[in-house]
């Protein structure tokens, strides 16, 4: 089933007359008009803004980023188009992440809804409130593959998987650009960061990436072709050096394949100051040869590093740079001004938002963060919560009353003040009832070691029938240059946990985090975990309606949980080695003998000190109803190249609750040119079942889904044997297989 990706064509149209424009006007530029549009600026101050200003009448600023204030915008606006030399807008860039005002889940929580229309709704939403204070351009989505959960940004990301986080940055990309990207309430979106940004060496933001090119094509770089293929307006360029070339100077990267492989025709921007770092990372003599380098590799616009204004003059009159390489940058920057339909309406008279957030906006966010929810662990049923049965419940954790933490990472313009916390929200749910309500914060913070108050927690516990735990980690734990060697929960939520467990009250532990977390060491403590990642302004009635059972848990897992940070990189579609760890092979290190003999512990790919699988795998989630997979078959066992596999399965909710259920088909391809990973998601449909009812589900899949980059970097589908599986996980078992035969 190929992705069902928007092209561009619906703004094909569109794209053609902005080109034609651009280049009529590109005609009557000086070099200083040109120049000045391939330069993004900020200001910090108002005497800064008052600089910007004056810089933008001259028209020597194209665009500027961080500036919200709508009458500041609109001042922004107007000076560049009735002051400058030919009055060309303005984009106004923002990180508008995961929403503007409403707060929605962080990106990697909104990929464990793994639903493209609420992904989708999502950044519509976000691009309707960001628009209406004037910003027109927004640096998301983040479609970097993530597969260290030491690495911060894992919040902003999608997940591990290129074909998951294929459908959902193409969904976000439509959202934030709606289908007529010179419509109304439109942003620009930008698929960041290209490229291969995610692999940095031992999960330390920005460090080296070195990834073979083979590796890069078949995982880092679909996301990025699938966004550019559904028309995304702009790229960003990663801070990263990629195979010891940083981006922000890498001609493969911007030129070889973007522009002469993928014919991409929207801008590239640089990151923040990076084409400034080229001289840091040792590939640049001096800030000269930084700009030389970036602007020829295919960087069209510097953010906020100035090396373009100061040497771009120099290395045109030295005829170190040709005056053609400017004007295509000048060129794919007005093509997405006037896509934008900047011209017509420069400024839509910006305004402030209204401080009470719509309430469709709020629902959609409440929405998504139940979707976005994943059940870990349910024995005996503990969830849902029957809230005529319980007399106390006690509610504890340092998250579980933060109005602040529960936003997230990449929240500039989010507030507190409307977000509903889980106390908030559970306290509104049993208003009026019997039941019994305890708070206590239990640590100060999620980092805290001070366990003065445990006794207390102790003793209401105690007199408790549940204890709700809101744990896991503060949203400055995650994000851009947020890192962590170890990723268990912090501070002594350790201690918490076993001090609530010794009280035998049933515990219920809610997460929000930003990454996956190492829980081995808690996992047998509680009766039910449910992973809420950090789920934006309406966390506390998304969480709440869960937990009371108002609504069925349906998130599933975009990213493999590990037992311990020593497993890193851990993820599903590994390759399978020539000595693949088996349950027969594994012993762990405290079952060995003494004086083992060396070859004595069977030779597999694993560790000693730990099982060899992932804690929780890619695609997991629980539901409160069980589901059966069975009937798993192929309409035929051997297709020719040209022809469609179908692949069906019979799935019925064998139990009692109705659940949305997330059926995935996973493909090996069992000899190939090169080694190929032992599972790989191909696609995914959400299905709703009531108690009892069953449903035949089918695939489809070309050739061009069974396609990989060979040997040679061509994209190839070789003939021969493949595997299928259809289930609710990355783990399922049931299998089937069919031929694929050379073209007939
Ligand atoms: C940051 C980030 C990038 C962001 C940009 C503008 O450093 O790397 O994702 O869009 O700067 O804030």
């Amino acid at each position: 089933m190929s992705l069902q990706i928007e092209a561009l064509h619906k703004n094909t149209e569109n794209m053609r007359q902005a080109e034609q424009a651009a280049l009529s006007m590109l005609a009557n530029m000086t070099l200083q008009d040109k120049l000045g549009q391939l330069c993004q600026q900020t200001s910090f101050s108002e005497e800064q803004f008052e600089t910007l200003i004056e810089k933008v009448k001259k028209g020597q600023i194209g665009s500027v980023i961080n500036e919200v204030n709508p009458d500041k915008i609109n001042q922004l606006q107007q000076a560049a188009v009735e002051n400058s030399p030919l009055g060309i807008p303005l984009l106004i860039g923002r990180d508008v992440i995961h929403g503007f005002k409403t707060i929605f889940p962080i990106p990697l929580g909104q990929a464990a809804s793994w639903c493209q229309a609420s992904v989708k709704n999502a950044a519509r939403i976000a691009a309707m409130e960001a628009s209406h204070v004037g910003i027109n351009w927004t640096f998301a989505p983040m479609i970097d593959i993530s597969r260290d959960p030491r690495w911060g940004r894992i919040a902003e990301s999608l997940g591990e998987d290129p074909f998951l986080c294929s459908v959902l940055g193409v969904a976000m990309v439509d959202g934030f650009q709606s289908e007529d990207l010179a419509g109304p309430n439109t942003l620009a979106a930008c698929a960041k960061h290209f490229a291969g940004y995610g692999a940095c060496e031992s999960g330390r933001d920005y460090s080296t990436t070195n990834i073979p090119e083979n590796e890069l094509r078949n995982v880092y770089l679909p996301p990025f072709k699938a966004a550019a293929d559904a028309g995304v307006a702009t790229f960003m360029a990663s801070f990263s050096d990629l195979n010891g070339v940083p981006a922000s100077g890498n001609p493969w990267l911007m030129d070889q394949v973007l522009r002469q492989e993928w014919h991409y025709s929207g801008f590239v921007v640089s990151d923040w100051e990076s084409i400034h770092q080229l001289e840091i990372h040792g590939v640049s003599e001096d800030q000269q040869d930084s700009a030389k380098q970036a602007i020829t590799a295919g960087i069209d616009m510097e953010m906020v590093s100035q090396t373009y204004a100061k040497h771009l003059p120099e290395l045109l009159t030295q005829g170190k740079i040709a005056m053609s390489v400017v004007d295509a940058s000048v060129l794919r920057i007005l093509k997405i001004k006037f896509a934008l339909g900047l011209f017509e309406k420069p400024y839509q008279q910006a305004s402030p938002l209204p401080q009470t957030l719509n309430p469709g906006h709020l629902d959609a966010a409440k929405q998504l963060a139940i979707k976005s929810c994943v059940l870990l662990k349910n024995d005996q049923q503990r969830l849902p919560l029957c809230q005529s049965k319980l007399s106390q419940i006690a509610v504890i954790g340092p998250l579980a009353d933060d109005g602040y933490e529960q936003l997230g990472t990449w929240v500039f313009d989010g507030e507190e003040q409307h977000s509903l916390t889980c106390l908030n929200s559970i306290q509104t749910y049993l208003h009026g009832s019997r039941t019994q309500l305890r708070y206590h914060r239990g640590l100060p913070t999620s980092r805290s070691h001070d366990v003065s108050a445990l006794h207390d927690v102790i003793e209401m516990t105690a007199a408790s029938d549940v204890a709700l735990l809101f744990l896991g980690e503060e949203s400055i734990l995650s994000g851009e240059a947020h890192c962590r060697a170890e990723i268990d929960l912090p501070g002594a939520q350790h201690e918490l946990i076993e001090a609530v467990a010794q009280t035998g009250t049933p515990i219920v532990l809610v997460i929000m985090a930003g990454r996956p977390l190492t829980l081995e060491p808690i996992i047998d403590k509680v009766d039910s975990i449910l992973y809420a990642w950090h789920p934006g302004t309406m966390g506390g009635p998304a969480i709440t309606d869960l937990l009371f059972g108002e609504a069925s848990p349906s998130g599933r897992l975009p990213v493999t949980f590990p037992r311990k940070v020593g497993q890193i990189p851990l993820y599903y579609a590994q390759k399978h080695s020539g000595k693949p760890a088996t349950a027969e092979s594994f012993v762990h290190m405290d079952d060995i003998k003494p004086r083992a003999a060396q070859t004595s512990l069977g030779m597999a790919a694993t560790h000693l000190d730990t099982h060899y699988s992932a804690l929780f795998p890619f695609g997991f989630g629980l539901t409160y109803s069980s589901v059966d997979y069975k009937d798993l078959a192929v309409s035929q066992a051997c297709y020719a190249m040209q022809e469609q596999v179908e692949v069906s399965v019979n799935v019925t909710n064998t139990g009692k609750h109705a659940v949305l259920e997330t059926v995935q088909l996973y493909i090996r391809d069992n000899v190939a040119s090169v080694t190929r990973p032992v599972k790989e998601l191909k696609g995914f449909q959400q299905v709703a079942l009531q108690a009892g009812q069953s449903k035949q589900v089918i695939f489809n899949l070309s050739s061009q889904d069974l396609a990989f980059y060979g040997r040679d970097m061509q994209l190839v589908t070789e003939p021969g044997r493949f595997q299928a599986w259809i289930g609710g996980n990355a783990l399922s078992q049931l299998t089937t297989s069919f031929e694929l035969t050379a073209q007939v």
